[in-house]
């Protein structure tokens, strides 16, 4: 039998066919556009993910037997707003993840509410790109439209919704709504009720790995599949990603490099971190995980290379950086094109390079993008160590992994082994998995994992030059702090 693994990401959506084995057999990537329509906004129709992915699996399944095709699931971008009204039109553009506008918002839940209390009902506490200050911000400056949401959901929820017809998310997506009472699963009436919003309007709650319904018969005869296809919840595309790469157990980590950077830590208990830096959320294994996610991982380097050095040849840029250099690098830089979520909770922050000298070259400040990132990942890992969770192995997955050099800063700023699966198709590997365990082709999602996951290469620490980048890490972790101030005037 062959499964459909979507990765709805935020430039572009990615599927893979999966043949019962964990052979990928094709890949097609589909882009659409990305909406700013103010400094800090971040928009998408919502229309265009369903038209991608429609195109996206007739290309997909070009040419192959489609009687064979018997499961579908999504990793999504996570904490987007798609709100539909009581016919189930999209009311508005998606509000997404990366999105700073809820600033005053996520200050009242934080402040007035409190951090205490939101992590009585959630886990969590407010982060501007949760799905709960949309909520609030759609209720301030657009009343009409909040008037008439009939359905909130998540941005692969709405995928799945267009596929089958029921209104459905998974708990490890739901858990970033700061909606979701994580530990007990089931949505928190108290954060309804300070959202103004009914349970009625939230979608029905899933395990990852559960089939959600089979296709509608419009979705089977514009795909020409069978409407027995099984949909699965899918997951939030981190907890898709960790599943792609095997990350389930306790303790078990994956770093995501991609357009955001996230470090995924699976565990069987529920845990909190005293500064609430770390998300608290639910897995797709039916456990939980903590993450912490910086908005701009992959993105910074892309930044730099396409829109400052205005080249495409990335490795030819990283090919100029000298192994004596790394570790002594005197130019820093702060990886927040975005603000910044994990630690900071700062959408004012802002990017910067610092220390920069009439000798500083292009090559040095392209090795301070890749290491800025690395840095920013550190900092969510010395929130993990503050919880007595001490890392010595991950995977690390997504674009950005794919560079032998970023890996290497990586493993000795964070001084850990990294190790990179087989098959590096991150969100939509783990979206086809579970597709595959709805279908019951596997007993359980660790059961798949352990049959399909391979690791192929292992990148070691250095102890002296993980030595060397500690004492630049003890310098980075001074840097925003310093400029905090400052960046609101910016
Ligand atoms: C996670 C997060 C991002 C998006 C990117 O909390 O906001 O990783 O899911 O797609």
């Amino acid at each position: 039998m062959f499964y459909i693994g979507v990765d709805l990401g935020t430039s572009a959506v990615k599927l893979l066919l999966m043949d019962g084995e964990g052979t990928i057999k094709k890949i097609v990537t589909k882009e659409y556009p990305l909406y700013f329509p103010h400094p800090g906004w971040s928009e998408q129709k919502p229309e265009d993910w369903i038209t991608a992915v429609k195109a996206g699996i007739l290309e997909l399944t070009e040419g192959i037997d489609k009687s064979l095709v018997a499961g579908i699931g999504a990793g999504g971008q996570m904490h987007g707003l798609v709100v539909l009204d009581n016919e189930d039109r999209v009311l508005r553009p998606a509000i997404l993840w990366n999105d700073g506008r809820t600033q005053e918002e996520t200050d009242y839940l934080n402040n007035v509410i409190g951090r205490e209390k939101l992590t009585e009902y959630t886990g969590n506490i407010a982060f501007a790109g949760f799905t709960a200050p949309k909520i609030l911000w759609m209720r301030k400056h657009e009343p009409e439209l909040f008037a008439k949401i009939a359905k909130i959901m998540l941005p692969k929820d709405y995928v799945n919704y267009c596929l089958t017809g029921v209104h459905c998310t998974d708990y490890s997506d739901a858990s970033g709504m700061l909606l979701l009472d994580v530990k007990n699963k089931k949505w928190s009436q108290p954060m309804l009720d300070i959202c103004g919003i009914r349970e009625s309007q939230m979608p029905k709650l899933f395990e990852s790995y559960e089939t959600v319904g089979t296709l509608t018969e419009k979705a089977a005869a514009e795909l020409g599949l069978p409407k027995t296809v099984k949909v699965a919840a899918g997951a939030g595309d981190n907890a898709a990603a960790a599943i792609g790469t095997g990350t389930v157990g306790n303790g078990a980590c994956n770093i995501s490099l991609g357009t955001s950077g996230t470090i995924f830590i699976s565990s069987d208990t529920f845990q909190v971190d005293s500064g609430n830096s770390l998300h608290a959320f639910d897995h797709a294994d039916g456990k939980y995980h903590l993450m912490g996610c910086m908005l701009s991982a992959a993105s910074c380097n892309k930044w730099f290379m396409d829109d400052i050095l205005k080249t495409t040849d990335y490795a030819g840029e990283q090919k100029g950086i000298k192994e004596e250099s790394l570790g002594n690098n005197h130019v820093y830089y702060l990886p927040y094109l975005m603000g910044e979520r994990a630690p900071h909770n700062d959408p004012s922050a802002r990017s910067c390079f610092i220390g920069m000298t009439m000798d500083t070259s292009r090559e040095d400040m392209t090795q301070a993008v890749l290491e800025g990132v690395a840095f920013g990942i550190r900092d969510s890992l010395e929130a993990a160590k503050a919880l007595g969770i001490h890392i010595q192995t991950s995977m690390i997955c997504g674009g950005g992994a794919k560079s032998p050099l970023w890996k290497k800063i990586f493993a000795n700023v964070l001084d850990i082994e990294l190790t990179t699966p087989e098959t590096e198709q991150g969100p939509g590997y783990g979206g086809a998995i579970l597709a595959a365990v709805a279908c019951r082709e596997y007993d359980s999602v660790e059961a798949a994992c352990r049959k399909l996951v391979k690791v192929t290469a292992k990148t070691e620490p250095i102890p002296e030059l993980a030595a060397r980048y500690e004492k630049r890490y003890q310098t980075f972790r001074k840097l925003y702090p310093a400029l905090k101030g400052i960046f609101p005037e910016l």
